[in-house]
C-alpha cells in the first residue's frame, strides 16, 4: 500500500520537525499537521518563518520550502483524520500529576482522546502510528479503544518512536542512526509496517530501518532514554568525587571515553540533565517495573533520577556555600534557561531548580537566555508552585542583555551551554561584577585558567 496522505496529531517538538522532514523528503505525500492549540498552529503558519513556535537550527528553512506545497498546519482535526491513510499520534504524554501513579506513570489522557476521536471520525481503514513515547503495551489500549468505538473500519497500529534530540532535530531526522518500526505480526500488520518503511526509504538507507514487534519498539524507546540518562548521571556522580580528590572529570571522561566499548559521547558532566524525555521516561520505566513487582529493577533505574536531583541541588548549594553561606539580597546572574543549547525548550531544565533554590535563599536572581521568552521563564517557576506568581515576578528578573544580567552581580552561573557564552568578553564581565567575582560553570564550557587569570573566583563542575 502506498501512503498518499498523512495526518499528524500534535504540532509540538516531535510532530512539527518530524512531519516537516517527511514532507521535504516525500513531495508526493500530503502531510497535514493538526493541533487543538490554535495559537501554536497560527505560529506554524506565520508568514515569517522565523516566528514558528519551535526553535531548531535549520527548521525554519525547511518549513519555508515545504509549507503550502505538501505540508499544512491546521486545527481542522476531523477533516485531516478523514483524509489520511496514515495517522501519527504525537501528542504529549506528561508524568501524571494526580491519582494512581501520580509523579511516575505517563498520563495517557491525550493519547486516549486522540484514539477516541480517530475512532469516531474514521470512515476508511487507517494505519495508526505511535510517535509519542509511550509505556510498553500502550498499543493494546489503543487497539481496544479503536476496535470497540470505531465504525467497523480496520486500524493497524505501529510503534515508530522518535529518537531525535532537540537542538539537533533537523540533522538527526536527516541522518538518523536508525528508524524503528514496531508492528503486529499479522498479514495486515506486516503490510502496514512495510508502508511506513517505504515512507522512510525515501531518504533513510534500508539497513538502518529496523522492524520489530510493537512491544519491543515501545520498550526500546524508554530504554534508549534510560541508558542515555544513566550515562549522564554516572559522569555527574563521578564529578562530585573529582571535586574532593583533585581528579578532573574532563580528563576522566576523555580517558574512559577512548575505550571503544564505552565510547566518547554523552560523557559531559553538567549541572544535571533536563528535557521532556529523560526524567519522564525513567519514572515511567520505574513505574512499569514496580507494577510488575520487579522492585530491584525499579530501584536500579530510580537511582538515575535521584542522582540527577542531587546534582542540581548540589550545584545550587555550592553557590550559596561559596558566597560565604549567604546569598540573601545578593544579585546572582544566571546565563541560560533552556535545558540545552540550540533549543527554546525549557521542560525540566536544571536552571528552573537552581533558580528556585536560590530564590528560597532570598537571592536576587537575574536571568538571561538567548531564545527563551520572559513568559516561559515565569511560567516554569510558577508551575513549581514554591511561591506565588507575584512573588516570582518580584524576586526574579529576566533581561535581554547579558551585560545587564551580570552588572553588579556577586556571582554568575552558566546553566546552558549556549555557544555565545564562550565568545563573551569575560574581561568586561569581570569589570562589571562585584568583587570577588564568582563564576560557576555548570557546563564546563569556559577556559578555567584564562578566567582565573582575569581575576574570577572560578568554579567548574567536576574539578577540585
Ligand atoms: C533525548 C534523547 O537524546 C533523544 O534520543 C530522545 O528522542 C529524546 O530525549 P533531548 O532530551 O532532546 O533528547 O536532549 P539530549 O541531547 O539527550 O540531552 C538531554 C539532557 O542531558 C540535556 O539537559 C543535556 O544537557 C544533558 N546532557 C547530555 C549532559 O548533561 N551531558 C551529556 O554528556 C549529554
Ligand atoms: P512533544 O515534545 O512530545 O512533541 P509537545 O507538548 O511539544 O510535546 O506537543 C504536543 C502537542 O500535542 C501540543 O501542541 C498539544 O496541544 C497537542 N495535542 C494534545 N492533545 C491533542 C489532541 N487531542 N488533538 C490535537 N492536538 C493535541
Amino acid at each position: 500500500m502506498e501512503v498518499k496522505n498523512i495526518c499528524c496529531i500534535g504540532a509540538g517538538y516531535v510532530g512539527g520537525p518530524t512531519m516537516t522532514m517527511i514532507a521535504a523528503k516525500c513531495p508526493s505525500i500530503r502531510v497535514n499537521v493538526v493541533d487543538i492549540n490554535e495559537a501554536r498552529i497560527a505560529a506554524w503558519n506565520d508568514p515569517n518563518v522565523d516566528n514558528i513556535p519551535i526553535y531548531e537550527p535549520g527548521l525554519s528553512e525547511l518549513v519555508a520550502e515545504t509549507r503550502g506545497r505538501n505540508l499544512f498546519f491546521t486545527t481542522e482535526v476531523n477533516k485531516a483524520i478523514t483524509e489520511a491513510d496514515m495517522i501519527f499520534i504525537s501528542v504529549n504524554t506528561p508524568t501524571k500529576t494526580y491519582g494512581v501513579g501520580k509523579g511516575m506513570a505517563a498520563d495517557l489522557k491525550y493519547i486516549e482522546l486522540c484514539a477516541r476521536q480517530i475512532a469516531s471520525v474514521a470512515k476508511s481503514d487507517k494505519i495508526i502510528v505511535e510517535k509519542s513515547t509511550l509505556p510498553v503495551r500502550t498499543a493494546e489500549a489503543l487497539r481496544s479503544i479503536l476496535d470497540n468505538t470505531g465504525n467497523g473500519v480496520n486500524f493497524d497500529i505501529l510503534s515508530n518512536p522518535e529518537f531525535l534530540a532537540e537542538g539537533t532535530a533537523v540533522s538527526d531526522l536527516l541522518n538518523p542512526d536508525r528508524v524503528l518500526i514496531g508492528g503486529e505480526d499479522t498479514e495486515r500488520g506486516r503490510a502496514a509496517q512495510q508502508a511506513l518503511v517505504d515512507v522512510y526509504s525515501n531518504w533513510v538507507p534500508k539497513d538502518q530501518i529496523l522492524t520489530t514487534n510493537v512491544w519491543s519498539s515501545e520498550l526500546s524507546k524508554l530504554t534508549a532514554n534510560a541508558f542515555l540518562a544513566q550515562r549522564v548521571s554516572s559522569i555527574n556522580a563521578l564529578s562530585e568525587l573529582c571535586e574532593v580528590t583533585e581528579a578532573d572529570i574532563g580528563e576522566v571522561a576523555r580517558a574512559i571515553g577512548s575505550d571503544s566499548r564505552i565510547g566518547s559521547k554523552f560523557l559531559k558532566a553538567s549541572v544535571g540533565f533536563g528535557g521532556s524525555c529523560f526524567q519522564k521516561d525513567i519514572l515511567n520505566l520505574v513505574y512499569i517495573a514496580q507494577s510488575y513487582g520487579l522492585k530491584e529493577v525499579a530501584d536500579y533505574w530510580e537511582q538515575v533520577i535521584i542522582m540527577n536531583d542531587h546534582q542540581k541541588r548540589r550545584f545550587a548549594k555550592k553557590i550559596v556555600k561559596t558566597l560565604f553561606n549567604t546569598v540573601s539580597g545578593k544579585k546572582i546572574a544566571i546565563l541560560g534557561w533552556a535545558f540545552k543549547k540550540d533549543t527554546n525548550d525549557t521542560r525540566e531544565s536544571a536552571a528552573i531548580y537552581v533558580a528556585d533554590y536560590l530564590l528560597n535563599e532570598q537571592a536576587e536572581v537575574v536571568i538571561y537566555d538567548p531564545k527563551v521568552t520572559v513568559d516561559q521563564i515565569y511560567s516554569d517557576l510558577d508551575y513549581l508552585g514554591t511561591r506565588s506568581s507575584q512573588e516570582n515576578r518580584n524576586l526574579l528578573k529576566v533581561v535581554n542583555d547579558p551585560m545587564e544580567a551580570v552588572n553588579n552581580a556577586h556571582a554568575t552561573a552558566i546553566l546552558t551551554e549556549w555557544d555565545e557564552f564562550i565568545d563573551y568578553d569575560w574581561e568586561t564581565i569581570n569589570d562589571k561584577m562585584l568583587k570577588p567575582a564568582f563564576l560557576f560553570d555548570g557546563r564546563r564550557i569556559l577556559d578555567e585558567n584564562k578566567l582565573k587569570d582575569l581575576g574570577f573566583d572560578f568554579y567548574g563542575i567536576g574539578k577540585g
